[in-house]
């Protein structure tokens, strides 16, 4: 039957074959791309630019007339994309009007620990919270999303995440594609259980958390996007909760990866695929020939394949989804050429390093031994100072690695220098079993004896079940503060 439905979604398309997956091909791509609006913002008299994000419950219907709860920031289902510049001070007036507390965590953002809205940041039902701070990184696809301990999973599940697009004026100098919703375009790709109906259910669950058997991308099922122009970027999120994708075109032909996490690398890679694990973010390129047809799809790689797979055993055994098919109008808007340069990221001199930790990522969900605890501060950052985290899955399944605050440098895996889409600025990494990653970073402006940020493993799941740690950035000489317990914060 899939095969079938391949035929039928192919067919007078031009594109001779289902593609180099057998496993997919499940889906006929009937609905247009929704796309998150550009959330509105004032500015106010001081030169802040003021945001608002209202998380509330509410309801879609992901198949016509089937109605599914789903919660949203500001609708009913995902949220607005916050887009700033470099430099900007920005201010986002958060309210929750759910029933239960939450919080907003800006993931990939450099600002104070007090704003970076993990599970310290509480906000109770009714009330409301205005972080600001200002924007002082590069170009960059950044994300936002709740991170209540022991809730953060089931939070984002039912629909609360967003993107947060950073711009500067180098980034904006390349003249890549950058106009929203029409040639730059973001991806937020997260799996789903449904029922036969199309009413949204909990997925199956197995060790690395809840692995729903379908996608949703931009809270779409089956989605197509219309492009009309040459050249298309595409920012891929992978705002799943527990499952690893390895994005890759159905003509096999070249993922072009020009960004990571924390902003483009140094020059475009071409991939066989872009593996992201959640939360993980990739910028693709895209060139299309006129009325083309082109699936962006998720193959079973080797490495999770045999990792991830066997443990939902979701889609008929296959880790292989379709996730969107691109479709090019018959004209199309030529592109400008795209600079070969495209940064310049120097490296970290690693006689510099004042501080090597090591944290082994070990059974359990503990974090060297240890399961997060609000009152305990594991690790204490001496502001402006180069650190070595050395992050080591012990275990003999996948992890990823959050860090909050930073963007980090891989120095290397395993002692070898990282392939190049894992050479530029990164702020989570998958982690393979048995597999050592050396971090470098440095963890800039921001000293708060008081106040921790988290790093943790982003399968949602396993951070709620306590694989997260808390670090405080201090000035020299200084010691974290012992918090307890939870400040909830009105
Ligand atoms: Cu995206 Cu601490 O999280
Ligand atoms: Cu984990």
């Amino acid at each position: 039957a899939a095969g079938g439905l391949v035929a039928i979604a192919f067919a007078g398309c031009g594109i001779a074959g289902p593609g180099p997956i057998s496993t997919v091909g499940e889906v006929d791509f009937e609905t247009p791309l929704a796309i998150p609006p550009l959330a509105e913002s004032t500015v106010d008299a001081d030169g802040t630019r003021v945001f608002a994000l209202d998380a509330r419950a509410g309801t879609t219907q992901f198949a016509p007339g089937v109605v599914s709860d789903t919660w949203g920031f500001n609708g009913s289902l995902l949220g607005p994309t916050l887009a700033a510049e470099r430099g900007e001070r920005v201010r986002v007036d958060i309210t929750n009007s759910l029933d239960e507390p939450t919080t907003v965590h800006w993931h990939g953002m450099h600002l104070p620990a007090e704003m970076d809205g993990g599970p310290h940041q509480m906000v109770a039902p009714d009330a409301s919270w205005s972080p600001e701070w200002d924007i002082d990184q590069q170009a960059a696809t950044l994300w936002y999303h709740p991170h209540p301990h022991g809730e953060t999973e089931q939070h984002v599940a039912n629909g609360l995440a967003g993107m947060f697009i950073l711009h500067d004026e180098h980034e904006r100098s390349l003249g890549l594609p950058s106009e929203y919703g029409v040639d730059d375009v973001p991806v937020i790709v997260q799996d789903s259980g449904f029922s036969a109906a199309g009413e949204r259910e909990d997925p199956q669950r197995g060790y690395a958390g809840g692995l729903g058997d379908e996608l949703i991308v931009n809270g779409t099922r089956a989605p197509y996007l219309e492009v009309s122009d040459e050249l298309v970027r595409l920012r891929l999120l992978n705002a799943s909760t527990a499952r690893t994708f390895a994005f890759t075109w159905s003509d096999a032909r070249p993922v072009e990866l020009i960004a990571s996490d924390g902003g483009l690398l140094e020059a475009s890679v071409a991939l066989d695929h872009v593996r992201l694990s959640p939360g993980e973010r990739a910028e693709v390129l895209l060139r299309v020939a006129p009325g083309e047809r082109v699936v962006l799809q998720s193959k079973t790689t080797p490495e999770v394949a045999g990792l991830v797979g066997p443990v939902a055993d979701t889609n008929g055994g296959s880790d292989a989804f379709d996730v969107l098919e691109v479709r090019a109008a018959g004209t199309l808007d030529p592109a400008p050429a795209v600079p070969t340069r495209l940064n310049v990221i120097d490296d970290f001199d690693l006689e510099q390093v004042a501080m090597t930790r090591r944290f082994e990522l070990g059974d359990s969900f503990e974090i060297n031994g240890a399961s997060m605890d609000l009152g305990r501060i594991d690790e204490t950052v001496t502001v402006d100072t180069l650190e070595r985290w050395i992050v080591e899955n012990s275990t003999s399944l996948p992890h990823s690695f959050h860090v909050h605050d930073v963007q980090f440098r891989i120095a290397s895996i395993d002692g070898a220098a990282p392939p190049p889409e894992l050479a530029g600025w990164k702020d989570t990494i998958f982690t393979e079993p048995e597999t050592e990653y050396e971090l470098l970073m440095r963890f800039e402006d921001y000293a708060d004896a008081d106040t921790p940020y988290m790093y943790h493993c982003h399968l949602l799941w396993h951070e709620d079940q306590g694989m997260m740690g808390q670090f405080a950035v201090v000035e020299p000489g200084q010691h974290a503060t012992m918090i307890e317990g939870t400040h909830h914060e009105h």
